[in-house]
């Protein structure tokens, strides 16, 4: 579904991504594990075409996407919850979520609003209020449920774990893991290993812009494990 030949991301003289492969199938949930500044951002941000730098194929359901802007990656189905919940603070609940389907039409925005509720029912009691005054892991799940909202074929989470309680891993854990029933193909980073490896279907271990390991989840956990502590 979404393939990476050979990608380079360079800030001036940084080498944030440094000729990196990967691939994520249909259905399957692929985890990027590296500690901070690995390069993890700037891989998920060259995908959604964030970066002008970036270098390399990508391709997603066999089309090239390289020179595509983000929007029309968006609209060819993939979703995207950048690292640092980013919420519109003083937007509400709902006006933050239906902002990532603005381009479909009322009905739609309407029909997804309702299948978004049904898997996050906080979002109906919070709707009117603004993002900004929700706690850590509630901007998380609106993040999440703006990158759904468009009705994404692939999502990228950009480390939604980063900074949030257990209890809030927890509901993040179960809300990856109905987008995974959904079909929905998954990329996701984390440094926080050990919870991200019991939603992932394979990973990858990531240092200095490279893939240092690759390997399901079973195999990788030792490495993915040290990285953590580094
Ligand atoms: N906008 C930027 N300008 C300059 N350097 C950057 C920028 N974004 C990231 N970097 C650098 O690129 C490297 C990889 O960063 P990043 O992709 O954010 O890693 P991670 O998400 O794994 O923490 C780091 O050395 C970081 O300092
Ligand atoms: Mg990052």
């Amino acid at each position: 579904m979404l393939s990476i030949r050979d990608l380079h991301v360079a800030y001036g003289g940084t080498r944030a991504v440094d000729g990196l492969d990967l691939d994520v199938a249909a259905g399957q949930t692929v985890l990027l594990i590296g500690a901070n500044g690995a390069g993890k951002s700037s891989l998920i941000n060259a995908v959604i075409g964030l970066v002008s730098s970036a270098r390399g194929q990508i391709t997603f359901e066999g089309r090239n996407i390289s020179g595509l802007s983000s929007d029309a990656r968006a609209r060819l189905g993939i979703g995207y919850s950048p690292e640092g919940r980013r919420v519109f603070p003083s937007m509400s609940v709902k006006d933050n979520v239906l902002s990532g389907a603005a381009t479909k039409s009322q009905r739609e925005q309407s029909e997804r609003w309702d299948q978004l509720v049904a898997s996050f029912p906080f979002l109906a009691e919070r709707q009117a209020q603004p993002a900004g005054q929700l706690s850590g892991g509630q901007q998380q799940l609106v993040a999440i449920a703006r990158a759904m909202s468009g009705t994404p074929r692939l999502l990228l989470l950009d480390e939604p774990f980063l900074g949030l309680a257990p209890v809030w891993i927890q509901q993040i854990s179960t809300a990856v893991r109905q987008m995974q029933e959904q079909g929905i193909a998954i990329l996701m980073t984390e440094q926080m290993a050990r919870p991200a490896l019991k939603i992932a279907h394979y990973g990858h271990v990531m240092r200095s812009g490279q893939i240092r390991r690759s390997g399901t989840t079973d195999e990788i956990k030792g490495a993915a494990l040290a990285e953590e502590y580094l």
